[in-house]
């Protein structure tokens, strides 16, 4: 490796028609295996050499090109990286923007685009929803709406589908938020055509959030064969039929607005899909049975989807919301005693918002979320790794807050003190 070093001090930089190139002086008697590595060391050592002495905007674009050839030739993975970051790998400030109006960068300057939340330049980005008149979807939508896109939100109740499309689309003036009720995302058909309608209606279908659910309380001998199906049909055939449906707008989509991780997308960004599950089945929870079996099938279709669609540029994704205030699930399942003990039970020591759940999916859809596919984010302030506690004597967390030691256990720690 010394020599190596050593020995990419000879090569250097030549610039003709426009081209900046490193030479890398050949050294035959290095052999194959040595050959590649000892030429990205060579190339990485003109660039930093570069980058000390000369103009930072030409080591940015040779360190680009060289970062690239080490993706595929391998040496590079082992050398860190001594320059200092494009603007790009750090400046988040417009991300959240490019996520759905990347046309503003031209159309609006960056400081008025940001403290308005708004852009008057729309680009047409479209967000399909089921279960979108729901609290916590509706939510996530109308972040959407809000940034600059467009929505279709899809629900089985008429009315309460179209009042929700209406009331999102204040969101932003001149949003188009289409409430297509009367859709069962247990029958597929009618699912193709809501998509077909939306993609008809205002031009595309970039982003996709499976939320229909159903859900009540019950334990498995309690439930008949048909109330485990309808729950199964809802979560897991419903987030299928949404999947088959949005799938060819969504791969369109991706194929229009391509991001690579290095340069910012002009376009932002479109091609994905998040589907809304539970944490209730990673411990296990009582009266959940037909949800929990469920929500284990969506996680596992969500993983299905990023390795086959990946490659076509499809992003898919899990949000997992813990309990989350002011919502259907909560007023269907919780009780009021429930409700007032719930909060101690979760380390961030109170209930979520639907605020919160819009945030993780704000991130997943928008170019900060470009390499997180396949991959659940927990939304529930730590909820479910405590859903173990308080089985015994200790109370959560009043026992770790009172600083005493356990006791009144058979396999204690004698003190040394
Ligand atoms: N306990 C046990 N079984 C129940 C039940 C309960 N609380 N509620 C419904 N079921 C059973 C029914 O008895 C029926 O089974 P059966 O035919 O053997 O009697 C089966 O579930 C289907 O019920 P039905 O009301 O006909 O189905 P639906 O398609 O109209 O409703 C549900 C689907 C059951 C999931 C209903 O809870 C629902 O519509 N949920 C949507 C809203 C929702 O839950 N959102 C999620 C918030 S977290």
């Amino acid at each position: 490796m010394q020599s190596l070093r050593s020995l990419a001090q000879l090569s250097r930089i030549s610039a003709a028609a426009g081209r900046i190139r490193v030479i890398v002086p050949e050294i035959p008697s290095l052999g194959p295996s040595l050959l590649p590595r000892w030429r990205a060391v060579a190339k990485h050592n003109v660039i930093n050499r570069l980058h000390r002495h000369s103009n930072l905007h030409i080591s940015s674009a040779l360190r680009r090109s060289s970062e690239t050839e080490g993706q595929t030739e391998g040496p590079l993975w082992k050398t860190p990286r001594t320059m200092p970051m494009d603007k790009y790998e750090y400046d988040l400030r417009p991300v959240f923007a490019t996520a759905t109006m990347a046309a503003c960068h031209g159309g609006v300057s960056k400081k008025r685009m940001l403290t308005r939340g708004s852009c008057p330049t729309t680009d047409n980005k479209v967000v399909f929803c089921t279960g979108g008149a729901g609290s916590i979807c509706s939510a996530q939508v109308r972040a959407m709406v809000h940034l600059g896109a467009n929505a279709c939100i899809i629900g089985r109740n008429v009315e309460k589908t179209e009042n929700m499309a209406k009331d999102i689309a204040t969101a932003r003036k001149g949003a188009k938020v289409l409430g297509l009720g009367a859709v069962d995302v247990r029958k597929p058909e009618a699912l193709v055509a809501a998509a077909e309608r939306c993609a008809k209606e205002l031009g595309s279908i970039d982003f996709v959030i499976a939320g229909a659910a159903g859900n009540f309380l019950a334990t498995i001998d309690q439930l008949s064969p048909n109330a485990l199906k309808s729950v199964m049909d809802i979560d897991v055939l419903g987030s299928y039929n949404t999947v088959k449906a949005t799938l060819p707008y969504l791969v369109e989509s991706a194929n229009k607005y391509k991001v690579d991780g290095k340069t910012r997308p002009k376009a932002g960004t479109g091609g994905r899909i998040i589907f809304v599950s539970a944490t209730l089945h990673y411990s296990g929870t009582p009266l959940q049975s037909h949800v929990s079996i469920a929500k284990a099938g969506v996680d596992a279709m969500s993983v299905s989807v990023a390795i086959e669609q990946g490659p076509k540029g499809i992003t898919s994704n899990v949000i997992a919301p813990g309990p989350i205030a002011d919502t259907e699930g909560m007023a269907r399942l919780a009780t009021d005693a429930s409700r007032k003990e719930t909060p101690r039970l979760i380390p961030s020591q109170r209930m979520g918002y639907v605020k919160e759940i819009a945030d993780a999916t704000i991130y997943l859809f928008s170019d900060a979320g470009n390499f997180v596919n396949g991959e659940t984010i927990v939304v529930d302030g730590g909820q479910w790794h405590t859903q173990a506690v308080d089985k015994g004597a200790f109370k959560y967390p009043d026992f770790l807050l009172s600083g005493e030691t356990v006791s009144g256990v058979a396999g204690m720690k004698k003190s040394k003190l």
